[in-house]
């Protein structure tokens, strides 16, 4: 059943120290702990029970009040809760547990992976360990202890310092860490097992020595260079960009191969999925270096902006993880190129935020309801919540948003507050109104901003009418005029940037501000139309509505000041001519197409003033999965079909530019993870992707060469993903040496095994079964189960094949994990809610699997989505 935001009660109850104990063993982990509570004031006067969450995976071994140990009569345990009737108004509840870590295969609370034991808890997952008040504006003072054998377990981590160290009597190894700021349960981490460590040294801005630890299994010690440096510049950042420093004397990083999500920034002791942590030239690629260093970030970021201040409740998920999302976007930006770090972003939350907010689990950025908050960890809350804080950016200006978030931990250090209490920040430091703004929390669906235009030569006077509309989601059928933010600049015929004056002001670049459903705003100074420069750097996450030609588009590819704009131009450029290649193709026409992209193209490939990178972008034409999100419906085959064409087509048209941009964008010398380099790789090979896809016989030569001698791994899964994208002959032979090479690396073979996934062939279906019973597959590592599954989504004629096998296929396995681990099952689920969207046939066979999932007896998680879905 749903928990709704307005039924919002501060709790009744308190805990101002918590002391946990930890006998950790291979069969029954035997926890307790030692709650001071008290009623709290703030609550008013009451006589409420005493109500703690706990799983159902915990066993209440005993409860005692002050020493006094309650007999059963004097509480009750049911639905998950433990509900003691009388107490005082201060007291000392101890409970003692017993629970089975190596039996959990939610990955939720204290569980295995590998050799270790490992926590996550955000956001529910404490509850799996002990009862408790497992809500974020319950902040408690943590002391762990932690007893294991030392032999297995040299290694005791939790949050915090270590205090203390010793022997109980039979030998074992007994540790004590202390965390002296209070957090919430979610931000509790434990870690035992048998660790390498590398140290390092952090010297923060007020000369304070912060020791630094990343621990992983002894194999992986030798991948952690990278991401250690990372920590380094993000902790740097954030003093020089937010004036925040780190707070502890420790700081500590474990990466654990089993993990739902990517990482976990508990207090002084984040945990990281490996594959989001560990790096090395030969087994990782340009696109995992930089994930690596952003979430390193991103975590690291959450000390101020998760930990200090953190949530008052789950509905706020956003306040913490949109700022922070922000924080990491802008870092990365920093360290390397601003408009590559904006398009990749950008292109993402077209891509995955708007298909989500034009779904069946459209929600707003603070959502209202939920039922199971782990499916609300969405694209809408991180990515539209990131954009959210940066329309504020801009709306500010960086001076005063930067009061504004000093203002905010100041005034919220040590405690839960809302989204409502950040905006007020804003609002308070910059005397800006951010009254209409705040729609954007709570209105869900993406804005469609139409845009049509006018000259008046006679007063050299240029007209931009702006009307905003927000399409109905569910349970919010009628929106509200949103405040958004719209940069514009002006170009004239020859691509040159024209001063333009707008309400006074002469600028050659306007924030306008759009507040009514239907606004004009007036450029003055103009002596002939000119092309706008509309939604510049992407400056609100809507829908841009204006109708160029081609020729505006060339345009502005070729010429915009504004780097962001260009590649919007191509991508529109490359959307209009697929779209009438998407209709042949529905329409069974023979396809042709006389493309513009040909001389835009032409002419990018031959200035070499660009960035390499942007160039880059700019090649890579709109994915299956954007075009889809454009589509209604979407006819997949008919998608695959003409991107086939039109890359063909642009191949052919120009093999020669493409084998030259590939040949001098080779480099030698030793791999890199730089700004520059990944750039000269990046059009290195997507000019190679073009060139592989003609007949030359040195295209197909080449894409082995470059597999077999390539130093790292960036150009030698390249090269594979392009043979076996481009059906080169070798493919298969290329894909077995690759395993062969790599058996020994779970991270490479997880790229492989999504690789081998996603091949376009008829028999997708038998190949990805294959792969499931693989002796790489290990259906309780959520990696292998994404890599496979979602590589198979990738997979046109195998996932939508028309006989609906590959849905069946799907649902099968989100019915076989529902139980074992709810929160993956759930993910797994979303292709399939995307059926509304989907040409008839396959709709039909969508939905049918929905159904008889449906009649499963589903855990929370999978029964939100699919009956959501269905409504
Ligand atoms: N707070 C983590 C992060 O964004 C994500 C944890 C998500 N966990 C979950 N069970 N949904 O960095
Ligand atoms: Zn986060």
């Amino acid at each position: 059943s749903a928990i709704f935001l307005k039924d919002y009660k501060v709790p009744p109850f308190l805990i101002d120290k918590t002391e946990l104990t930890f006998d950790l063993d291979e069969a029954t982990t035997i926890v307790t702990s030692r709650l001071h509570m008290r009623r709290n004031p703030a609550f008013g006067k009451s006589t409420a029970p005493l109500v703690l969450d706990g799983g159902e995976d915990v066993k209440l071994i005993g409860v005692a009040m002050d020493d006094y140990a309650l007999p059963p009569e004097e509480y009750r345990v049911s639905e998950n809760k433990l509900i003691i009737t009388a107490t005082a108004d201060e007291f000392l509840l101890t409970c003692e547990t017993l629970i089975e870590p190596q039996n959990n295969t939610r990955l939720e609370g204290l569980y295995r992976s590998s050799s270790m034991f490992c926590t996550q808890c955000e956001a529910e997952g404490f509850r799996h360990i002990t009862y408790y008040l497992d809500r974020p504006d319950v902040m408690s003072v943590f002391t762990t202890t932690i007893i294991a054998d030392e032999a297995r377990y040299p290694v005791m981590l939790s949050n915090g310092n270590e205090v203390e160290r010793g022997k109980t009597d039979e030998g074992k190894t007994v540790v004590v860490w202390h965390d002296p700021f209070p957090k919430p349960a979610y931000l509790f981490a434990l870690v035992a097992g048998d660790l390498a460590v590398k140290n390092d040294v952090f010297t923060t801005q007020s000369k304070r020595d912060v020791k630094l630890q990343i621990f992983t299994e002894s194999h992986n010690i030798d991948k952690v260079d990278y991401a250690m440096e990372a920590l380094k510049r993000s902790m740097r950042w954030d003093e020089e960009t937010y004036g925040r420093e780190y707070d502890l004397d420790i700081f500590m990083i474990v990466a654990v191969d089993d993990f739902n999500m990517g990482a976990m920034e508990n207090k002084g002791l984040n945990i990281f999925n490996s594959s989001c942590l560990l790096a090395s030239p030969e087994t990782t690629t340009d696109d995992t270096y930089l994930r690596v260093e952003a979430i390193v970030a991103h975590e690291y970021f959450h000390n101020w902006s998760g930990n200090r201040v953190t949530c008052r409740d789950w509905f706020q998920l956003s306040l913490k993880e949109g700022f922070t999302v922000f924080r990491d976007q802008t870092f990365s930006a920093d360290m390397h190129s601003e408009t590559v770090k904006r398009v990749e972003d950008v292109s993402f939350l077209k891509t995955a935020q708007f298909a989500e907010d034009a779904g069946p689990m459209a929600h707003p950025v603070r959502p209202a309801s939920f039922i199971e908050i782990s499916n609300f960890y969405t694209l809408t809350v991180y990515e539209k919540g990131s954009e959210i804080v940066r329309m504020i950016h801009t709306l500010l200006g960086a001076e005063k948003f930067r009061a504004g978030s000093d203002l905010y931990f100041d005034r919220h250090d040590g405690q839960a507050v809302t989204c409502d209490d950040f905006v007020a920040a804003m609002q308070d430091a910059s005397g800006v109104d951010l009254t209409q703004f705040k729609r954007w929390y709570s209105q869900a669906g993406t804005p469609i901003v139409k845009v049509t235009d006018s000259f008046d030569a006679a007063t050299g006077t240029y007209r931009l009418t702006m009307v905003q509309d927000t399409p109905a989601t569910p349970g919010q059928p009628t929106k509200l005029p949103l405040h958004i933010p719209v940069r514009v600049g002006l170009l004239d015929e020859q691509g040159s940037v024209l001063t333009a004056e707008v309400n006074g002001v002469s600028a050659e670049d306007h924030v306008l501000h759009l507040t009514s459903s239907e606004q004009e705003f007036e450029f003055h100074g103009l002596s002939a139309k000119p092309v706008p420069s509309l939604l510049r750097g992407f400056s609100a996450p809507v829908k841009l509505r204006y109708d160029y030609s081609s020729t505006d588009l060339l345009l502005l590819l070729s010429s915009d000041s504004d780097g962001f704009n260009r590649w919007s131009a191509s991508q529109q450029l490359a959307v209009n001519e697929l779209t009438a290649l998407i209709n042949q193709a529905i329409e069974g026409q023979e396809l042709s197409i006389d493309s513009q992209l040909v001389h835009g193209f032409k002419a990018l490939l031959n200035d070499e003033s660009l960035d390499p990178a942007m160039v880059a972008l700019i090649l890579a034409l709109p994915s299956q999965a954007y075009l889809s999100e454009l589509a209604t419906p979407i006819y997949p085959a008919a998608i695959k079909q003409a991107r086939q064409y039109l890359k063909a087509l642009l191949a052919n048209a120009l093999s020669a530019d493409f084998e030259r941009v590939y040949r001098e964008h080779k480099m030698d010398g030793d791999y890199q993870p730089t700004a520059e380099d990944i750039a000269h790789r990046s059009l290195k090979n997507i000019a190679l992707s073009y060139w592989a896809e003609t007949e030359s016989e040195l295209a197909q030569q080449e894409v082995v060469s470059q597999f077999k001698t390539a130093n790292n791994m960036t150009d030698q899964f390249a090269a594979l993903s392009i043979a076996v994208n481009s059906q080169h002959e070798k493919a298969e032979a290329l894909l077995a040496s690759f395993y062969e090479q790599w058996k020994a690396e779970p991270l490479v073979v997880n790229k492989w095994l999504m690789l081998s996934a996603s091949q376009e062939q008829e028999t997708a279906l038998t190949t990805v079964k294959g792969l499931m019973e693989h002796p790489a597959f290990d259906l309780k590592n959520p990696n292998k189960v994404r890599s496979v599954l979602g590589g198979f989504g990738q997979s046109v004629s195998g996932f939508h094949h028309e006989n609906g096998s590959g849905y069946a296929f799907l649902a099968d396995q989100i019915i076989l994990l529902n139980k074992r681990n709810p929160q993956i099952a759930s993910r797994l689920c979303t292709p399939l809610t995307r059926w509304k969207k989907m040409q008839p046939e396959l709709s039909v066979k969508m939905k049918a699997e929905l159904e008889r999932i449906l009649a499963e007896d589903l855990s929370k998680d999978v029964y939100e989505v699919i009956s959501k879905s269905l409504a």
